[in-house]
Protein backbone atom coordinates (compact mmCIF):
# COMPACT_ATOMS: atom_id res chain seq x y z
CA UNK A 1 0.00 0.00 0.00
CA UNK A 2 1.23 3.61 -0.59
CA UNK A 3 1.48 5.67 2.42
CA UNK A 4 0.89 8.77 -0.04
CA UNK A 5 -2.95 7.66 -0.79
CA UNK A 6 -3.90 8.31 2.57
CA UNK A 7 -4.08 11.61 4.46
CA UNK A 8 -2.85 12.19 7.90
CA UNK A 9 -6.88 13.23 8.71
CA UNK A 10 -7.29 9.98 7.27
CA UNK A 11 -4.93 7.91 9.70
CA UNK A 12 -5.44 9.50 12.83
CA UNK A 13 -9.46 8.60 12.51
CA UNK A 14 -8.82 5.24 11.73
CA UNK A 15 -6.54 5.13 14.34
CA UNK A 16 -8.52 6.72 17.04
CA UNK A 17 -11.58 4.57 15.23
CA UNK A 18 -9.28 1.10 16.00
CA UNK A 19 -8.83 2.09 19.53
CA UNK A 20 -12.47 2.84 20.26
CA UNK A 21 -14.36 0.48 22.82
CA UNK A 22 -10.66 -0.61 23.90
CA UNK A 23 -9.81 -0.47 28.01
CA UNK A 24 -6.43 1.78 27.37
CA UNK A 25 -5.25 4.07 24.68
CA UNK A 26 -1.96 2.72 25.98
CA UNK A 27 0.73 0.63 28.51
CA UNK A 28 -0.44 1.44 31.91
CA UNK A 29 -2.77 0.20 34.96
CA UNK A 30 -5.27 1.70 37.55
CA UNK A 31 -2.56 0.14 40.36
CA UNK A 32 0.45 2.48 38.22
CA UNK A 33 -2.13 5.36 38.38
CA UNK A 34 -2.89 5.09 42.23
CA UNK A 35 0.85 4.21 43.02
CA UNK A 36 1.88 7.88 41.25
CA UNK A 37 -0.88 9.72 42.83
CA UNK A 38 0.28 8.49 46.19
CA UNK A 39 3.94 9.70 45.77
CA UNK A 40 2.53 13.41 45.02
CA UNK A 41 2.75 14.34 48.30
CA UNK A 42 1.23 17.88 49.71
CA UNK A 43 -1.39 18.58 46.97
CA UNK A 44 -4.04 21.11 48.74
CA UNK A 45 -6.90 19.74 49.98
CA UNK A 46 -9.09 20.33 46.72
CA UNK A 47 -6.91 19.83 43.64
CA UNK A 48 -7.50 21.63 40.63
CA UNK A 49 -6.49 18.56 38.26
CA UNK A 50 -6.53 18.49 34.37
CA UNK A 51 -6.00 15.73 32.41
CA UNK A 52 -4.47 15.52 29.00
CA UNK A 53 -5.12 13.08 26.50
CA UNK A 54 -7.61 11.21 28.68
CA UNK A 55 -8.61 8.73 25.65
CA UNK A 56 -10.86 6.29 27.79
CA UNK A 57 -10.23 7.90 30.83
CA UNK A 58 -9.19 5.00 33.33
CA UNK A 59 -6.78 7.03 34.71
CA UNK A 60 -9.55 10.08 35.13
CA UNK A 61 -11.25 7.75 37.02
CA UNK A 62 -8.97 6.78 39.45
CA UNK A 63 -8.31 9.93 40.12
CA UNK A 64 -11.63 11.04 40.61
CA UNK A 65 -12.59 8.11 43.23
CA UNK A 66 -8.92 8.86 45.22
CA UNK A 67 -9.10 12.60 45.06
CA UNK A 68 -12.78 13.21 45.11
CA UNK A 69 -12.71 16.51 43.50
CA UNK A 70 -13.75 17.32 39.78
CA UNK A 71 -11.23 16.22 37.21
CA UNK A 72 -11.47 17.69 33.74
CA UNK A 73 -10.58 15.15 31.40
CA UNK A 74 -9.53 16.82 27.69
CA UNK A 75 -9.21 14.73 24.39
CA UNK A 76 -9.99 15.17 20.94
CA UNK A 77 -11.91 12.12 19.79
CA UNK A 78 -15.52 12.16 21.26
CA UNK A 79 -16.18 8.81 21.37
CA UNK A 80 -12.96 8.30 23.75
CA UNK A 81 -14.91 10.89 26.07
CA UNK A 82 -18.58 8.85 25.66
CA UNK A 83 -17.15 6.03 27.19
CA UNK A 84 -15.52 7.95 29.69
CA UNK A 85 -19.24 9.65 30.68
CA UNK A 86 -20.61 6.38 30.65
CA UNK A 87 -18.19 4.43 33.01
CA UNK A 88 -18.34 7.48 35.28
CA UNK A 89 -21.78 7.46 35.75
CA UNK A 90 -21.99 3.30 36.26
CA UNK A 91 -19.23 4.36 39.14
CA UNK A 92 -21.13 6.64 40.60
CA UNK A 93 -18.43 8.99 39.53
CA UNK A 94 -20.52 11.33 37.14
CA UNK A 95 -20.61 14.71 38.93
CA UNK A 96 -16.54 14.54 39.28
CA UNK A 97 -15.49 13.77 35.80
CA UNK A 98 -16.15 16.78 33.61
CA UNK A 99 -14.88 15.60 30.07
CA UNK A 100 -14.13 18.53 27.64
CA UNK A 101 -14.00 18.02 23.73
CA UNK A 102 -10.47 19.87 22.62
CA UNK A 103 -6.97 19.78 21.14
CA UNK A 104 -4.45 19.87 23.84
CA UNK A 105 -2.16 21.84 21.12
CA UNK A 106 -4.54 24.52 21.54
CA UNK A 107 -5.47 25.08 25.15
CA UNK A 108 -5.03 28.37 26.97
CA UNK A 109 -5.42 28.46 30.64
CA UNK A 110 -4.67 31.54 32.83
CA UNK A 111 -1.27 30.97 34.61
CA UNK A 112 -1.52 28.79 38.02
CA UNK A 113 -4.88 27.51 36.85
CA UNK A 114 -4.02 23.66 38.37
CA UNK A 115 -3.03 21.76 41.37
CA UNK A 116 -2.10 18.58 39.19
CA UNK A 117 -1.97 18.13 35.60
CA UNK A 118 -2.17 14.50 34.37
CA UNK A 119 -1.23 13.10 30.99
CA UNK A 120 -0.58 9.38 30.47
CA UNK A 121 0.87 8.09 27.38
CA UNK A 122 -0.14 11.27 25.59
CA UNK A 123 2.70 14.08 26.13
CA UNK A 124 4.59 12.65 23.07
CA UNK A 125 1.49 14.93 21.17
CA UNK A 126 3.10 18.14 21.77
CA UNK A 127 6.45 16.30 22.57
CA UNK A 128 8.29 16.10 26.34
CA UNK A 129 10.01 18.82 26.29
CA UNK A 130 7.08 21.19 24.68
CA UNK A 131 4.72 20.11 26.89
CA UNK A 132 6.34 20.80 29.82
CA UNK A 133 7.41 24.18 29.03
CA UNK A 134 3.61 24.73 27.31
CA UNK A 135 1.94 23.78 31.05
CA UNK A 136 4.39 24.96 33.22
CA UNK A 137 3.07 28.51 33.48
CA UNK A 138 -0.34 26.79 34.18
CA UNK A 139 0.51 25.46 37.74
CA UNK A 140 0.09 27.35 40.86
CA UNK A 141 3.14 27.43 42.72
CA UNK A 142 4.45 24.01 43.85
CA UNK A 143 2.03 22.37 41.70
CA UNK A 144 2.48 18.72 40.20
CA UNK A 145 2.37 17.29 37.09
CA UNK A 146 2.25 13.15 36.39
CA UNK A 147 3.21 12.01 32.78
CA UNK A 148 4.42 8.38 31.01
CA UNK A 149 6.55 8.80 28.41
CA UNK A 150 8.27 5.95 26.45
CA UNK A 151 12.00 5.79 27.36
CA UNK A 152 14.84 3.93 26.66
CA UNK A 153 15.41 1.76 29.68
CA UNK A 154 19.24 1.17 28.89
CA UNK A 155 22.11 2.88 26.17
CA UNK A 156 23.17 1.52 23.07
CA UNK A 157 19.88 -0.03 21.32
CA UNK A 158 20.31 -2.22 18.26
CA UNK A 159 19.48 -1.10 15.05
CA UNK A 160 16.38 -2.40 13.94
CA UNK A 161 14.76 -0.53 17.25
CA UNK A 162 16.61 2.52 17.69
CA UNK A 163 15.75 3.12 13.79
CA UNK A 164 12.02 2.71 14.62
CA UNK A 165 11.69 4.78 17.14
CA UNK A 166 14.13 7.22 15.22
CA UNK A 167 11.05 7.46 12.64
CA UNK A 168 8.18 7.06 15.07
CA UNK A 169 9.25 9.41 18.01
CA UNK A 170 13.15 10.77 17.57
CA UNK A 171 12.51 12.65 21.03
CA UNK A 172 12.77 9.39 22.78
CA UNK A 173 15.36 9.61 25.58
CA UNK A 174 16.82 7.89 28.36
CA UNK A 175 15.56 8.21 31.28
CA UNK A 176 19.03 10.44 32.77
CA UNK A 177 17.86 12.57 30.04
CA UNK A 178 14.43 12.67 30.54
CA UNK A 179 15.22 14.34 34.37
CA UNK A 180 17.20 17.00 33.07
CA UNK A 181 15.04 17.93 30.32
CA UNK A 182 12.10 18.17 33.40
CA UNK A 183 14.70 20.62 35.40
CA UNK A 184 15.46 22.67 32.51
CA UNK A 185 11.73 23.03 31.79
CA UNK A 186 11.41 24.74 35.70
CA UNK A 187 10.61 21.47 37.68
CA UNK A 188 12.27 19.68 40.42
CA UNK A 189 12.06 15.91 39.83
CA UNK A 190 9.63 14.01 42.70
CA UNK A 191 10.20 10.45 41.66
CA UNK A 192 10.26 8.23 38.99
CA UNK A 193 9.72 4.67 37.86
CA UNK A 194 8.98 2.26 34.79
CA UNK A 195 5.66 0.50 34.66
CA UNK A 196 6.61 -3.49 33.89
CA UNK A 197 5.49 -5.15 30.50
CA UNK A 198 2.26 -6.28 31.66
CA UNK A 199 1.42 -2.91 31.57
CA UNK A 200 1.65 -3.38 27.82
CA UNK A 201 1.05 -6.95 27.08
CA UNK A 202 -2.51 -7.02 29.80
CA UNK A 203 -4.03 -3.23 29.02
CA UNK A 204 -2.92 -2.14 25.71
CA UNK A 205 -1.42 -4.42 23.30
CA UNK A 206 -3.37 -7.53 24.28
CA UNK A 207 -6.73 -6.01 23.91
CA UNK A 208 -5.75 -4.12 20.95
CA UNK A 209 -3.94 -7.40 19.32
CA UNK A 210 -7.07 -9.51 19.87
CA UNK A 211 -9.74 -6.64 18.16
CA UNK A 212 -7.42 -6.32 15.14
CA UNK A 213 -7.68 -10.35 14.94
CA UNK A 214 -11.58 -9.80 15.38
CA UNK A 215 -11.90 -7.01 12.47
CA UNK A 216 -9.44 -9.12 10.03
CA UNK A 217 -11.85 -11.89 10.50
CA UNK A 218 -14.98 -9.60 9.27
CA UNK A 219 -13.32 -7.98 6.21
CA UNK A 220 -14.62 -4.80 4.93
CA UNK A 221 -11.32 -2.79 6.05
CA UNK A 222 -10.43 0.25 4.29
CA UNK A 223 -6.99 1.31 3.15
CA UNK A 224 -6.42 3.45 5.76
CA UNK A 225 -7.46 1.14 8.45
CA UNK A 226 -5.35 -1.43 7.20
CA UNK A 227 -2.51 0.79 7.24
CA UNK A 228 -2.84 1.80 10.73
CA UNK A 229 -3.70 -2.22 11.61
CA UNK A 230 0.09 -2.96 9.97
CA UNK A 231 1.92 -0.39 12.09
CA UNK A 232 0.03 -1.43 14.98
CA UNK A 233 0.98 -5.14 14.80
CA UNK A 234 4.46 -3.58 13.46
CA UNK A 235 4.82 -1.85 17.48
CA UNK A 236 3.50 -4.85 18.76
CA UNK A 237 6.19 -7.01 16.96
CA UNK A 238 9.19 -4.75 17.69
CA UNK A 239 7.42 -4.43 21.75
CA UNK A 240 7.83 -8.32 21.92
CA UNK A 241 11.66 -8.44 20.56
CA UNK A 242 13.24 -5.66 22.39
CA UNK A 243 10.47 -5.06 25.51
CA UNK A 244 14.11 -5.11 27.54
CA UNK A 245 15.27 -1.63 25.89
CA UNK A 246 12.15 0.63 26.13
CA UNK A 247 9.35 0.95 28.07
CA UNK A 248 6.93 3.37 29.72
CA UNK A 249 8.08 5.53 32.74
CA UNK A 250 5.88 7.44 35.17
CA UNK A 251 7.81 10.71 35.54
CA UNK A 252 6.39 13.10 38.78
CA UNK A 253 7.56 16.57 39.29
CA UNK A 254 6.60 19.55 40.91
CA UNK A 255 6.84 23.41 40.01
CA UNK A 256 9.68 24.82 41.57
C1 LIG B 1 -1.95 6.93 23.74
S1 LIG B 1 -3.57 7.56 23.99
C2 LIG B 1 -3.62 7.69 25.76
C3 LIG B 1 -5.03 7.72 26.28
C4 LIG B 1 -5.17 7.60 27.81
N1 LIG B 1 -4.49 8.65 28.52
C5 LIG B 1 -4.70 6.25 28.26
O1 LIG B 1 -3.58 6.15 28.80
O2 LIG B 1 -5.46 5.28 28.09
C6 LIG B 1 -3.39 9.24 23.47
C7 LIG B 1 -4.69 10.03 23.53
O3 LIG B 1 -4.45 11.37 23.12
C8 LIG B 1 -5.54 11.80 22.33
N2 LIG B 1 -5.04 12.89 21.47
C9 LIG B 1 -4.18 12.81 20.43
N3 LIG B 1 -3.91 14.03 19.92
C10 LIG B 1 -4.65 14.90 20.68
C11 LIG B 1 -4.80 16.30 20.66
N4 LIG B 1 -4.14 17.06 19.77
N5 LIG B 1 -5.61 16.88 21.57
C12 LIG B 1 -6.28 16.11 22.47
N6 LIG B 1 -6.18 14.78 22.54
C13 LIG B 1 -5.37 14.17 21.66
C14 LIG B 1 -6.00 10.58 21.59
O4 LIG B 1 -7.35 10.71 21.16
C15 LIG B 1 -5.81 9.50 22.65
O5 LIG B 1 -6.96 9.34 23.42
Amino acid sequence: MNQKEISQEEFIEALCNLHKGLPRGGPGSDDYTRQALSRLKGLPASPRVLDLGCGPGKQTLVLAEELGVPIKAVDFYRPFLDTLEADAQERGLAELVRAELGDMLQLEYAPASWDLIWCEGAIFIPGFANGLKMWRPWLAPGGYVAVTECSWLKPNPPQEVAQFWEQLYPEIGQIQDCLGVIRSAGYEVVDHFTMAPSAWWDNYIGPLSAHMDELAKTGGIDPAMELVMEQCRHETDIYRKYHEWYGYVFYLMRAK
